[in-house]
């Protein structure tokens, strides 16, 4: 059977200028390339899911523009029922504004619709919620908006994992919800204080690029190492391996297992440009570890 998970999130049309260097104040620059890309937290995480199996609904929001439209239209290619998915009028679809130049990423996110996704509009959806295996949740809307969504799944007994991207401080009345939350080193200090770290201990599954994920096992840290690939753009990895780590362990797999299947559709997503461009179906993920030997775990 089909895991159920909903996505409470963003989306966002990704404007991607790849350049050999970024440049300087007052300076204009003869760029490389340009290409559009579906994205967004809430949409990647919840295609990386789709695309490995899981039946995905999601709620959020677009603008009524030409984006908002090539979005809505993605989003059903993508097989993700848009039960929750508000076309605001009036509004413009949020928006990434990616520079890539070589190994790294700079990008300025302007919310639009994004910035109304309501408490009311996820009460709504309380039944969606409440049905489903595992709920996703990361910080691209606003704040009322995902601990809406935290206070209904957690009632409902549904998983939650928090990806806390980008980061903001949290209160502990949301942390002590949410069932895994996957912060990359950077985040992990933005939204818990060094005291409560050990509070938050078994709940995290830091994302630590090349040297893949950390979480903890009776206070003892586990790694499991990431796949070494070249990367051509790592445009949301961290949303490949949360979406795909959903799928897993909505199905019942092991965190440990969880975390080697997302670490290899992780490394697959970053050969292909865009941050859903290259995200796998299960079938290449599959393949993938067998022909790299299932990973090396320590
Ligand atoms: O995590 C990557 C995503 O962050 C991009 O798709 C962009 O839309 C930004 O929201
Ligand atoms: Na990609």
């Amino acid at each position: 059977k089909k895991p159920k998970i909903t996505v409470i999130g963003s989306i966002n049309m990704d404007l991607t200028t790849t350049t050999e260097r970024i440049p300087a104040q007052g300076e204009t620059l003869h760029g490389l390339s340009f290409a559009t890309y579906p994205g967004g937290k809430g949409f990647n995480q919840a295609v990386a899911a789709a695309r490995a199996g899981a039946e995905v609904s999601m709620v959020g929001a677009i603008g009524d523009d030409s984006f908002g439209q090539e979005l809505s239209q993605m989003l059903m290619e993508e097989k993700i029922n848009p039960v929750g998915v508000r076309s605001i009028k009036g509004l413009a679809t949020g928006t990434a504004t990616i520079l890539l130049t070589e190994g790294d990423n700079r990008i300025i996110v302007v919310p639009g619709a994004n910035g109304k996704v309501s408490a009311e509009q996820v009460e709504a959806q309380k039944e969606t919620i409440a049905e489903s295996d595992m709920v996703l949740l990361q910080l691209e809307i606003p704040l009322k908006a995902v601990e809406k969504a935290a206070e209904i799944a957690y009632e409902a007994g549904v998983p939650i994992i928090l990806n806390p991207a980008p980061a903001q401080p949290l209160s502990n009345q949301l942390l002590e919800k949410i069932t895994y939350l996957t912060p990359n080193e950077t985040e992990i200090s933005e939204i818990v204080s060094d005291e409560n770290i050990h509070r938050l201990q078994d709940k995290l599954i830091i994302t630590k690029g090349e040297q893949g994920v950390v979480f903890y096992q009776d206070g003892h840290p586990v790694n499991i190492p990431a796949y070494p690939v070249e990367a051509l753009d790592t445009t949301g990895a961290g949303d490949t391996f949360c979406g795909l780590l959903s799928a897993r362990l909505a199905q019942g797999d092991s965190l440990r297992n969880a975390c080697n299947y997302a670490n290899a559709g992780a490394a697959l997503s970053v050969m292909k440009p865009g941050a859903q461009g290259g995200m796998p179906a299960d079938s290449d993920v599959i393949q993938f570890m067998r022909d790299r030997g299932g990973g090396s775990e320590t």
